[in-house]
C-alpha cells in the first residue's frame, strides 16, 4: 500500500490532498480571496498567505482521510512552474516533512500535474493522448505519450487563456478572477458581438490581440451609450467567451488530425468553463473522439492532481533529494 500526501502551492490556493494506492481520498483547498481587491494575484501576499494555510490545510487533509500521518510513505510538492515565492513555502514545508518523518521526497511539475489530474477518475483516457491545458498562465497543446512522457506540441505566443478571461473581466469592470464569472453571466446572453480570430500558423495560439480588440471595441460603445457595459453584459460575456473557446476548439481539431488522434482531453483552470465544457462534448461527437473532461474540482489548482503524479512517480521509484530548489519556470 502506498499513501502519498501531495502539497500545491504554485499560485494563489493552498492545496493538500491524500492518495491511497491511486484513490483520492481528500483534496482540501484554502483560496485566497486577499487578492481580489487587487484585481490580481500579489505574489508577496501570495507567499504570505500560503505561510498562514498550510498547516491547517495539511493537517484537515490527513483528518479527512481518516488516516495518521505517521502512515504517510512520501510526500510529493509543486516544484513549478509558478511563482517563486508560493512555490517555497510549498517546496520548504514538504522538505521538512519528509526529513522529520524520513520518507521519500517526490518533485511534480503543476502542467504535467494538471494533465495527470485524468488518472484520478474514471474514464481514463488512453496512451497517447492530445490535451489542451488551459489556465491562467498556460496555453498548451501536448502529446501525452506515458505518465511523464509529454510532448509540447502548440503554445500560447503571448496571453494565455485564462489570461485572456481575467484581462477581459477587467476591461468590463468585472472582479478578479474573471474566468468564473465570465462563464456565469454568458450563461444568460447572445453571442451576438463579432471579435476577430487570431491568424497563427500551426498549432500555436494568441489572445493580445482579441483583448485589444475587446478594449477598443468597449471603449468606441461607451463613447456612444455609457451605459453600454451594464445594458450589454450578458451578451459581451457570451460572444467573447464563444470566440475564446472558438480559437481554443480549431487548433485542438488541428493537432488531433495531424497526429491522426482520437483521445482528446482538456486540463487546467479553463477546463472548468461550461462552454468550453459542451463545446468539446459536441465536437467530440461529430468527430468521433473519446473526449476526457475532469470533474470541476481537478480543473482549478489542487493538490489531488499532485498527490496522483506523485504515486505514479513513487512507482517509478523516481524521487528528489534535499537540495531541490523550486523552478519558476520550468517547461513540460
Ligand atoms: O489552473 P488554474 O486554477 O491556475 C493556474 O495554474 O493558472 O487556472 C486559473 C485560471 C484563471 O485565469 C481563471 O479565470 C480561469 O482559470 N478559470 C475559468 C473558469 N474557472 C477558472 N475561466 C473560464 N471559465 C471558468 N469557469
Ligand atoms: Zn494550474
Amino acid at each position: 500500500m502506498a499513501i502519498i500526501l501531495g502539497i500545491e502551492s504554485s499560485c494563489d490556493e493552498t492545496s493538500a490532498a491524500i492518495c491511497i494506492d491511486g484513490q483520492i481520498h481528500s483534496n482540501i483547498i484554502a483560496n485566497q480571496t486577499i487578492h481580489e481587491k487587487f484585481g490580481g494575484v500579489v505574489p508577496e501576499l501570495a507567499s504570505r498567505a500560503h505561510q498562514q494555510h498550510i498547516i491547517p490545510t495539511v493537517n484537515e487533509a490527513i483528518r479527512e482521510a481518516k488516516i495518521h500521518k505517521n502512515a504517510i510513505d512520501a510526500i510529493a510538492f509543486t516544484r513549478g512552474p509558478g511563482l517563486l515565492g508560493s512555490l517555497l513555502v510549498g517546496t520548504s514545508f514538504a522538505k521538512a516533512f519528509a526529513m522529520a518523518r524520513k520518507i521519500p521526497l517526490i518533485e511534480v511539475n503543476h502542467m504535467q500535474a494538471h494533465i495527470l489530474a485524468h488518472f484520478i477518475e474514471d474514464p481514463k483516457p488512453a496512451f497517447p493522448f492530445i490535451c489542451l491545458t488551459v489556465s491562467g498562465g498556460h496555453t498548451q497543446l501536448v502529446l501525452v505519450n506515458d505518465y511523464f512522457d509529454m510532448e509540447l506540441i502548440g503554445q500560447t505566443i503571448d496571453d494565455a487563456a485564462g489570461e485572456a478571461f481575467d484581462k477581459t473581466a477587467k476591461i468590463l469592470n468585472l472582479p478578479y478572477p474573471g474566468g468564473p464569472l465570465i462563464d456565469k453571466l454568458a450563461k444568460e446572453g447572445v453571442p451576438r458581438f463579432q471579435f476577430p480570430e487570431p491568424q497563427i500558423k500551426g498549432l500555436d495560439f494568441s489572445f493580445s490581440g482579441l483583448k485589444t480588440a475587446i478594449l477598443y471595441f468597449v471603449q468606441q460603445q461607451i463613447a456612444q451609450n455609457p451605459n453600454f457595459l451594464q445594458d450589454n453584459i450578458h451578451d459581451i460575456c457570451a460572444s467573447v467567451q464563444e470566440r475564446i473557446i472558438s480559437i481554443l476548439l480549431k487548433k485542438l481539431r488541428r493537432a488531433a488530425e495531424h497526429y491522426h488522434i482520437n483521445q482528446v482531453a482538456i486540463a487546467g483552470g479553463v477546463s472548468a468553463n461550461s462552454g468550453l465544457r459542451e463545446g468539446l462534448d459536441k465536437l467530440a461527437k461529430e468527430e468521433h473522439w473519446d473526449a476526457f473532461i475532469p470533474r470541476f474540482e481537478y480543473c482549478t489548482d489542487n493538490a489531488a492532481m499532485i498527490a496522483i503524479a506523485g504515486y505514479y512517480k513513487y512507482l517509478y521509484n523516481d524521487f528528489a533529494t534535499q537540495d531541490i530548489a523550486p523552478l519558476a519556470r520550468w517547461a513540460i
